[in-house]
Order: structure tokens, then C-alpha cells, then sequence
């Protein structure tokens, strides 16, 4: 068996710290669009300062409209680079197994949250099932991404187009495409945080974290953490 094991081409490693990058610059540019004294989220002190660093409103939303145009057609180059990867990576987060998945997703929370006695003193195994390439919380953040990705790329490209082509006959549209917009951001974000704790922070996930930059995890995390993707590559091969 070899010491490690490849999980990410240069390619994804490429294409996931571009999307992080772009959601950073994107969040920080459109929380800075939000100029409500109601709901800004960092006070109306961070609207006004960004403003006036990068020329008034107008700039602003041009850069935000500039970088989301960017992250789509960094996809689109990801997907013309690698779309047998892209079509792994969906395969992968979409299939879920219900009782295994699901036992895992609930025994996790419960471990991370109240410990193995928890779940012992109520009758179930504190083990955790066995997981594939991904485990379970690693889909549902996977998935809520990609569909919120979707969501929040197909609304931006509403509004961008609104500013410049659209008539008034198509105020319900952009009216959704707003209230979408937010409420993707906001789901994606929110899973974000668990996403960047469980990633980078958590110290049994470092390996993880590594092969982000590495490409390839060692043999006793993949065993460990990932049993039925290691047991495929161990009888398919790599
Ligand atoms: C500081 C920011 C971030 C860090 C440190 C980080 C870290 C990581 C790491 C280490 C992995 C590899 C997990 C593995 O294969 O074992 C990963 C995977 C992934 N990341 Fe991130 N990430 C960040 C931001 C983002 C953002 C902004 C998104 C999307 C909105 C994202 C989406 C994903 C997805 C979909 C995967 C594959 C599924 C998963 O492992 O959860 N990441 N990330």
C-alpha cells in the first residue's frame, strides 16, 4: 500500500482556493453594498469607509459585479479543464445513503457536542459508520454550496443585467433575484463556518487541511476517516 494517497488534482486545489478567495472579496464587497442604517451588519462606519476607498457607490458595485463575473468564468475554465473531475466531485456529494449517512451526520453532532457517553446512555453505538470519498457533514456543505453557488451566480447575473437591459415589466423578477441572492449567501454562509471550523481548525482534520495545498492525505487518515474510499483504491487501485 502506498504512504499516501491522491485526493485533489492541481486543478481542484486551484479551483477551491479561487472560489474562497472570490466569496471573501465577494462578501466584503457586498456587505459594503448594504447602505440601510436598519440592517447594516457592521454598522454604517464599514459602507462608508469602503466607499469612499474605492470612489463611491457606483465603483463599488461595479467592483462587486467585476469579481462575480470573474468566479463564474473561473468555473467555467475549471469545468473546460476538468470536467471529469467536476462530474466526480457532483457523483460524489449527491450520493448519500440514508441510514448510513444520516446515523453518521446525528452520532457526529451528538460526539461533538455531549461526547460518547451521550449517545451510549441512550442505547447507540458511539462509532461512527463507515464513510466514502466525503463523509456526510462534508456533502451537506458541499451540497448547499453548489446549489447555492448556482443560485447566487444565476441572481447576480439578473441584476447585473437589470442595471442595463432590463424594463420596468420585469421588477418581480428582480425583486426575487434580490431576496434569492440574500438568502443563498446567507445559507452558504452559515455553512461556511462549520465548513472553515471542521477544515481548518479542527486538529483530526489537519491531514484534510494539508491536502488542499498537497493534493495527497496519508494512509491512516484515508483508512481512518474515509474507509470506503480507501478500501476502493485499495482494490481498484489509485
Ligand atoms: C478559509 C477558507 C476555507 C478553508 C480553510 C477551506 C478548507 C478546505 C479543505 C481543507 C478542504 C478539503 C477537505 C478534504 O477533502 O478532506 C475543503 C473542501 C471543500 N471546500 Fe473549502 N475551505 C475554505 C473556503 C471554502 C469556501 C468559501 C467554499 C465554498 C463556498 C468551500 C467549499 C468547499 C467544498 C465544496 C469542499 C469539498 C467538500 C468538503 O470537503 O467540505 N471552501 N475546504
Amino acid at each position: 500500500m502506498p504512504r499516501t494517497h491522491k485526493r485533489h488534482d492541481r486543478s481542484d486545489i486551484f479551483i477551491h482556493w479561487f472560489n474562497a478567495a472570490c466569496w471573501l472579496l465577494l462578501l466584503l464587497t457586498g456587505v459594503g453594498l448594504i447602505q440601510n442604517p436598519a440592517i447594516d451588519p457592521f454598522g454604517s462606519g464599514y459602507p462608508q469607509a469602503l466607499r469612499s476607498l474605492v470612489g463611491g457607490g457606483a465603483a463599488l458595485l461595479a467592483l462587486h459585479e467585476g469579481i462575480g463575473v470573474l468566479w463564474i468564468l473561473g468555473f467555467v475554465f475549471y469545468l473546460i479543464v476538468n470536467f471529469k473531475g467536476a462530474r466526480f466531485f457532483l457523483a460524489e456529494i449527491f450520493s448519500v445513503s440514508p441510514a448510513r449517512d444520516m446515523a453518521w451526520m446525528v452520532r457526529k453532532m451528538v460526539l461533538m457536542t455531549l461526547g460518547p457517553k451521550a449517545l451510549k446512555g441512550v442505547g447507540m453505538d458511539p462509532e461512527l459508520p463507515d464513510q466514502g470519498y466525503y463523509n456526510m457533514g462534508q456533502k451537506a456543505f458541499a451540497q448547499a454550496s453548489v446549489v447555492g453557488g448556482v443560485v447566487i451566480a444565476a441572481t447576480g447575473v439578473i441584476m447585473l443585467l437589470s442595471d442595463r437591459t432590463f424594463g420596468a415589466d420585469s421588477t418581480g423578477l428582480v425583486g426575487w433575484a434580490v431576496t434569492l441572492h440574500f438568502i443563498a449567501v446567507g445559507l452558504v454562509f452559515a455553512g461556511l463556518l462549520v465548513h472553515i471550523y471542521m477544515a481548518a481548525i479542527s486538529p483530526e482534520e489537519r491531514p484534510g487541511f494539508k491536502s488542499m495545498f498537497t493534493g495527497v492525505v496519508p494512509d491512516g487518515y484515508a483508512k481512518h476517516h474515509h474507509r470506503l474510499w480507501w478500501e476502493k483504491i485499495r482494490n481498484d487501485g489509485e
